[in-house]
């Protein structure tokens, strides 16, 4: 039976029939309902005119969990390419801060300092086909790689722009939501003293880019075990070593929310563990953050060194030859004033 037709039978025929039932006369032409699926919203209407509204209620739900059912079932989502991202703790921790927001379908997002998409790709995801994703970004690289997978997955609602989001001239109050993961305030903000350094022109833009009551949320380290493994053990080493990172706080990140004028200011803590297949990933990856003071990796971290460093996590390692190590992060999220 074909849904075209059900507007010719009696409205008695579907008073008897429940849900499972309905499923079952609709399974056989299932391939024209999906065809027919733009006009049911026309159908209810004419079936509400001519049944009233119980039978079309049923009829409409009906029909509805059935092609949804369906098209989830037949969908290629399965197939669909996984965008690559950075991985790890950047995916772990990116999904968490777009989980504490609270974003709707077909909103526009602007998220600042994408990186390697961790927060864009389920930003694209909550705002579905009919929202947008805008990511930028200061490194070349990441914006040409982020832009390749987001065209190898065919996501047609987001972009990354190399530019700093402190010089953005889109236009003013055109976000619903900003987010902004692992950015880091502390040229700006000293979390210590709870005191402003500079004037923070990166606020600024926010404020002027947020819709009245837009929401904002962002992440930042407390805490991240490996970089402090690699700062000790490189010192030890006698290798004169920047940190990598410098843990911002609660108190310092509610201060800033409220200087620049947000509501409903909260903050939320939470830790992730990781384990890397191979001590090889893990050293790949602590390889992208230039350690020195003075130099480049390749000036001083040598392969003694690496070995040395391999030796000194032996204990450390999984039964599969893995290497796990902790980070906790903080998130905020705050609501512009109306
Ligand atoms: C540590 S990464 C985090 C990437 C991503 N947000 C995530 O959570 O996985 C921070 C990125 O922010 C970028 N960034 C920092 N300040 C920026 C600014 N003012 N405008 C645009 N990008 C910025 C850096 O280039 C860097 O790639």
């Amino acid at each position: 039976m074909e849904l075209h037709h059900l507007g010719g039978l009696k409205s008695e025929c579907f008073k008897t029939l429940d849900f499972d039932e309905l499923e079952t006369l609709f399974r056989c032409s299932i391939s024209s309902l999906i065809q027919e699926f733009c006009s049911i919203h026309f159908l209810v209407l004419f079936l509400g005119v001519h049944f009233g509204l119980e039978i079309t209620k049923v009829l409409y739900i009906g029909i509805r969990r059935l092609v949804e059912f369906t098209v989830l079932n037949n969908s290629p989502s399965t197939d669909e390419p996984k965008p690559r991202t950075w991985g790890g703790f950047w995916d772990i921790f990116g999904e968490m801060l777009v989980d504490f927001l609270d974003i709707q379908e077909g909103q526009r997002v602007l998220d600042i300092g994408t990186g390697g998409g961790s927060v864009l790709y389920p930003l694209s995801k909550k705002v579905g086909s009919s929202g947008r994703v805008i990511g930028v970004e200061t490194c070349d690289h990441c914006v040409k790689n982020t832009n390749a997978e987001i065209k190898r997955c065919n996501i047609r609602h987001a972009v990354v722009h190399c530019m700093d989001a402190r010089e953005v001239d889109f236009e003013d109050h055109s976000f619903d939501c900003i987010t902004a993961g692992f950015i880091g305030w502390d040229d700006y903000f000293d979390f210590q003293t709870l005191a402003y350094k500079k004037s923070d022109d990166l606020m600024s833009a926010i404020c002027r880019l947020l819709k009245p009551k837009g929401q904002f949320g962002l992440s930042t380290w407390l805490l991240q075990e490996d970089l402090d493994w690699m700062y000790k053990f490189l010192s030890a080493q006698a290798i004169e070593s920047k940190r990598n990172y410098s843990a911002e706080n609660e108190t310092g990140w509610t201060k800033i929310l409220s200087l620049a004028g947000f509501q409903h200011i909260q903050g939320y803590t939470r830790q992730a563990l990781f384990t890397y297949d191979t001590l090889d990933a893990w050293w790949n990856e602590m390889m992208d953050y230039n350690w020195p003071v003075t130099g480049e990796n390749s000036d001083v971290i040598t392969e003694s060194i690496k070995a040395a460093a391999f030796e000194s996590l032996q204990g450390r390692l999984t039964e599969t030859g893995g290497i796990t190590f902790r980070r906790e992060a903080l998130f905020m999220t705050a609501i512009r004033q109306a």
